[in-house]
Order: C-alpha cells, then sequence, then structure tokens
C-alpha cells in the first residue's frame, strides 16, 4: 500500500510477517477469511481507501490486475463501490498480469475481454489508462512489445498495489514453474497443467493457446504491495507450498516470501492445508476434543507408522501431542482405544443406520444430487449401488447437462451415425428431416473453428448424448433411468467457466423436487470446491433452498467433491467397497465416453482402494475399498459463498 495513504490497511499492519505462535510455518502474511465474499469486501475497502486518499492528493493509483475466476467477485465489489457509494476510478490507471498468445482481443476467453466483461465496463476507468498484453502482436514484435509493456508501467510510476491469483502449478500471472525471481514481462510457453485447467473454459484442451505474455516475477515484486486471493480445497496444497515451503522457482509465488509487503488472503478452504488448520497442535493450545484427539492420533499413527492400537505414552509425548493423555496410568492405551472405536464406528455399510434413521430394513426415500452427471458417481457410485440393491427408493438429481464438458467429436460421431441411417431409406420424409438435422450440427461444427463455441443446437444434442451415457452408467449401478431427475440448471445453460453465477430462477426446481419427494436422506456435493465451478454453485443453490425448507427431517451427507476422498481422520461415514461393487463402479464410469473425462476410471477406482488401505495402516479391517462421507447441518450458509 502507499506510503501516502492516510487509513490503516483493513487486511492487516503493512508488511508485517507473521508473529502468532500459530502462524510460525507461514513465511508470509496470510490472512483467512470464512468465505471469499468477506475476503474480497475486506480487500476492495482497502482499494477503495487508497484510491481515495491517492486522489485527493492529487495522485494516480496504479492498480496491477488478474484474470481468472478468482478476482471475480473482488471485482463485483468493486463495481458496486462504485455504483453505490461513488468510488471514482478517473484517477486509476490499471496493468493486467498476463494474455493468451494468439486469441484475437474480442474473443470470449481473452483476457481483455474478460476484463471489459468483468470490470472496464462498468466503472468510470479511461480505456486509456487501462493496460493489458497484446497477445496478437507477431512473433517478431514480442520483445519490443514487452519492453514497452514494462517501460510503461515505470512510467506510471510503478504499480501501487498488485492483484494476484494462482495456478495449481503456483504461477503467478502465467510465470510458470522455472521463471526467474528477476524476470521481466516476456513470452512463456503455458504448462500441461496450466493447459489442462483452461480446458473447460475453451471447450477442450486442443483449444487452450500453446503461450502467453505474461508480466514476469520481477515485474511483480516491484509493485509496492502484492495480495494473492486463492479460494476452494482445490488450491490448498499450493497455497501451503507457496505460504511455508521454500523459496523457489519450482513454486513462483513462494517469491511473495521475498516481498515485504504481500500478503496471501484466502478462504477457509484454500487455507485448510496450512499447518495451523491441518496439524493445530503444532502451532499452539489445543483444546483437545474427541475430534481433535481423532485428527492428531490418525496424523500420530500415520507419521509414525503404527496401527493405532500400538501407539505408546512415549509416542504422543515425543511428537507433542502428550496433551492427550490424562496422566492416569494406561492413559495412552484408554487415548488409542478411544480414536479407534471412533474410527471404527464410522465405517458402516448400514447408511440408514448411520443415518439415525432406522436400519436398512425399512425402506427409505433417497436423493442424490450430483452437480455434473458423472459427479455422483465417482463420489459415491458404489454406495449407490447398495441402496438400490437395498431396495430403497433412489432418486439421482443431475444439476446441470454438462454439456460444455461434452467432445466435438462425441457429436460429430452421432451425426455421422444419423446421416448413415437416414441413408438406408433416403426417400422418406423423416429421413430426410433426420439428414437435415445432422448436416446442420456438422455445419455448425466446421464453423466454430479454432477458439470458437457451440450453437445452441449443438449444446442441444450435446445434452442429449450426456444423457444417454448417464442412462446407460446409472443401469449399471441398477437404478431404472426413470429415478433421473435432469435439472439443467440455468445457470449453467447461460454461463461459462470460471464466471458462473445463479439466481432465483435457479432455486425453483431444487425446492420442487425437494418437495415431490420428500427425502430421508440427501447426499449432496461441492461445499469445498472453488467458488465459481458448478459443483459450488450447485451446493449454494441446494444450500439456499434448504435454508427456506420447513421440512427438514433429513440427514444430508456430503460426498468429497473433485472425487478426492475425506481422510478417515475426517470421514463420518466410511462405507465398504467389495471388489465387485468397485468393478460396477469403473463399468459405470467408464459409460462416459462423450466427456473428455479428467481422470479414468482406474484413477478414481484406485483412490477408493487407497482409503481402505489408510483404515487397515491404522489397524482397522482391511476392505478392497471404501467412499467416505461427511454429516451435513447448516450451521452457516454464508461459510460456503
Ligand atoms: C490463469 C491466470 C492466473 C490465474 C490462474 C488461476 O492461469 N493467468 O493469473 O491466477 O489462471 O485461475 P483461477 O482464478 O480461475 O483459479
Amino acid at each position: 500500500m502507499s506510503e501516502t495513504s492516510p487509513t490503516v490497511s483493513i487486511l492487516d499492519a503493512v508488511g508485517q510477517k507473521q508473529l502468532t505462535q500459530s502462524e510460525r510455518f507461514e513465511k508470509v502474511r496470510t490472512l483467512v477469511h470464512p468465505n471469499s465474499t468477506s475476503a474480497c469486501t475486506a480487500l476492495a475497502a482497502e482499494v477503495a481507501d487508497l484510491i481515495r486518499a491517492r486522489t485527493q492528493e492529487n495522485l494516480d493509483t496504479v492498480l496491477g490486475l488478474a484474470t481468472g475466476s478468482t478476482p471475480v467477485p473482488f471485482y463485483r465489489e468493486l463495481i458496486r463501490l462504485h455504483r453505490e457509494e461513488g468510488l471514482s476510478f478517473r484517477r486509476v490507471i490499471t496493468f493486467n498480469l498476463d494474455e493468451y498468445y494468439g486469441l484475437s482481443r474480442d474473443h470470449p476467453e481473452s483476457y481483455l475481454r474478460f476484463m471489459r466483461d468483468q470490470l472496464f465496463d462498468h466503472v468510470d476507468l479511461d480505456p486509456s489508462r487501462t493496460h493489458i498484453p497484446d497477445g496478437t502482436v507477431s512473433p517478431d514484435d514480442v520483445y519490443h512489445h514487452c519492453l514497452d509493456y514494462e517501460r510503461r508501467i515505470a512510467d506510471a510510476g510503478g504499480i501501487d498495489l498488485q492483484i494476484l491469483g494462482i495456478g495449481r502449478t503456483g504461477h503467478i500471472g502465467f510465470n510458470e514453474p522455472g521463471s526467474p525471481i528477476d524476470s521481466p514481462t516476456r513470452m512463456i510457453v503455458l504448462d500441461r497443467v496450466t493447459r489442462q485447467d483452461a480446458a473447460a473454459d475453451f471447450m477442450g484442451i486442443a483449444n487452450v493457446p500453446r503461450s502467453a505474455i505474461t508480466m514476469g516475477v520481477g515485474t511483480i515484486l516491484a509493485a509496492k504491495r502484492l495480495v494473492l486471493m486463492a479460494w476452494g480445497a482445490g488450491k490448498a496444497e499450493i497455497v501451503r507450498e507457496a505460504v511455508e515451503g521454500p523459496i523457489s522457482d519450482i513454486v513462483s509465488a513462494s517469491f511473495l516470501q521475498t516481498h515485504s509487503n504481500a500478503t496471501f488472503l484466502l478462504d477457509a478452504e484454500a487455507a485448510s492445508g496450512l499447518t495451523r488448520f491441518r496439524q493445530p497442535w503444532r502451532t499452539g493450545q489445543i483444546a483437545w476434543d474427541a475430534t481433535m484427539q481423532k485428527r492428531a492420533t490418525v496424523w500420530l499413527s500415520r507419521t509414525l507408522e503404527k496401527p493405532i492400537l500400538k501407539l505408546l505414552a512415549d509416542d504422543y509425548a515425543e511428537n507433542g501431542i502428550g496433551g492427550i493423555l490424562t496422566g492416569e496410568l494406561n492413559a495412552a492405551e484408554k487415548a488409542n482405544e478411544d480414536t479407534f472405536q471412533l474410527l471404527q464406528s464410522a465405517v458402516n455399510g448400514d447408511v440408514i443406520q448411520a443415518s439415525g434413521q432406522g436400519n436398512t430394513t425399512e425402506i427409505k426415500k433417497i436423493l442424490i444430487f450430483s452437480p455434473d452427471p458423472l459427479d455422483g458417481i465417482v463420489g459415491m457410485g458404489a454406495t449407490l449401488a447398495r441402496l438400490i440393491a437395498q431396495g430403497h427408493d433412489v432418486h439421482l438429481a443431475i444439476q446441470t447437462s454438462g454439456n460444455l464438458r461434452v467432445t466435438d467429436s462425441a457429436a460429430r460421431g452421432f451425426s455421422e451415425t444419423t446421416k448413415g441411417l437416414t441413408a438406408l431409406d433416403a426417400a422418406s420424409d423423416s429421413s430426410s428431416a433426420m439428414a437435415d438435422y445432422a448436416n446442420e450440427i456438422l455445419r455448425d461444427l466446421d464453423e466454430k473453428g479454432e477458439f470458437g463455441t457451440d450453437s445452441p443446437s449443438v449444446r442441444a444434442l450435446k445434452s442429449q448424448i450426456l444423457r444417454a451415457d448417464t442412462n446407460q452408467a446409472i443401469r449399471i449401478l441398477g437404478l431404472e433411468p426413470s429415478r433421473i431427475h435432469f435439472i439443467d440448471a440455468s445457470f449453467y445453460e447461460n454461463g461459462r467457466y470460471r464466471r458462473f453465477r445463479f439466481d432465483e430462477a435457479d432455486l425453483v426446481p431444487v425446492r420442487e423436487l425437494l418437495d415431490q419427494i420428500s427425502p430421508d436422506l440427501i447426499f449432496i456435493t461441492g461445499d469445498a470446491n472453488d467458488p465459481s465451478s458448478p459443483q459450488r454453485i450447485a451446493f449454494r443453490i441446494f444450500a439456499e433452498v434448504w435454508q427456506t425448507t420447513l421440512d427438514s427431517h433429513s440427514t444430508v451427507w456430503l460426498f468429497p467433491g473433485s472425487g478426492k476422498p475425506y481422510g478417515a481422520q475426517e470421514s463420518d461415514l466410511s462405507v465398504p467397497v467389495s471388489p465387485d461393487q468397485l468393478k460396477q463402479k469403473a463399468d459405470a464410469i467408464q459409460r462416459f465416453r462423450s466427456v473428455g473425462a479428467d481422470e479414468t476410471a482406474d484413477t478414481i477406482t484406485a483412490r477408493d482402494r487407497r482409503v481402505a488401505t489408510e483404515y487397515d495402516t491404522l489397524g482397522l479391517a482391511e476392505y478392497e475399498a471404501m467412499e467416505t462421507f461427511r454429516r451435513w447441518t447448516p450451521l452457516s450458509a454464508a461459510d460456503h459463498q
């Protein structure tokens, strides 16, 4: 923050490194908010203070801006401050971090277009004072363009406050692993992981540009103040590496540790990998309740690679968790047994009983929400099959059509098959109508070209193809397709990746379904996903409806988002999966031929096996595989915003 600003930063004491014991593993200032909304409100207030203070002194404010889903709620808050509280951007100059190379400037995924849509067009910024690297300059001109970009930043007086996100490779801007600490603005080849992460935005990895122009690490570190934002559990691991790990060009965000005024601004999920949350007993005083004791004992057992029932008092004491032991004789045995029993009681094949809803012999109404058609099967396919086999009244609600993930080749394949069929009976009216349809789809696909978007007809076809895959998959698990409720949420049909937002209209079908089925058990996911992901939005829609649902006799279980199972220490219910059930699940996943799946059935089932191995290593019974769940109580919907 500028030294001329008279206000105290809302975020923290500027430039301060970690002081408290709980933060001692963190090598850069790290602030954690319950959710991204409150974090963005605080940051926007700081930025507004900075702009107002400098404007009053007749100075420009130079902001460094970022793209991606992360800053979207921050930009929305700036727009609100402009509209409702008169915040003016007339004295603001902006420099964006980066731009894809080779995209036309008005392509929906170009960062110029992104910035116009998300901020520039909604505030009183002078377009001539906004700067974004130009991804359309010829290869010969890139070098000079980059030099010129650096010069413009310098001419503006340097960046007062630079906003950053973080990619899964730990990049800031597009500074992929290997970027030196003093790198300048330059052309960079994008990492495979980065391109994979952008695949959904571009409807397939093949359409993602291979290179970009980005401010360098050196350019970024030259800013007077840096704020790196990150939301969602998907960022937890890389945030931990950047904040607690060594300073290294493998994770370019770790270079923020060298800056005297950098802050990581996180929501609870993105912060969950930090030692103070993951292993709080290592960072301060602990009130040892049963949950904390379970977490610490599981950690101890894993660290020492020793089954829980064999842990000794010395093991507890020597690893800093002696506080669990009461001081009595046999205290370690008691602590071991307490945790063992807790873990044991979470392992249960009788989901109805575990839900406190009687037992398996009673037929229950069960509603499973799957944000994308695949999510429910990846997260709990075997449990789903088990519940169906037990004769329960199982319903599956598919919240979004998932059509953005269906490959062009699936749509092309369908159209070509249709054309082939119509040729068999070319004279009939219905054949010619079908042939016209197939030709229209093929033409749309051809015309779409590189980086293009699907026509409404192509998207409609892709939805139907994915429905057919879903029906087949679900039959393998024993469920009749008539039990599937396709919601086709409008937020998804009308949105783009990283920019989805929902409104009242999205609540209606979920409310109707809950009224219609009145389930005893509900399964849902997405509570910890990235806030802009379809999964998290689908979860928030459910949570909002749930707040206003009077009849709440149902038990709500969360299944893990992004397929990553809950660890033994955090799972409230772990359902054993037999070898046959696991095979059934793998077969079901393999039905989804039309989507460019992120993971194969083998990877997914291997993960389910690892959960079982983990229980085995802790000294519990050895199963083939397990699916894990957590109980959900809507303590505060705000936590999930
Ligand atoms: C891209 C951008 C980065 C951004 C990252 C993460 O790679 N160049 O600036 O931080 O994506 O994106 P998201 O915020 O959508 O997770």
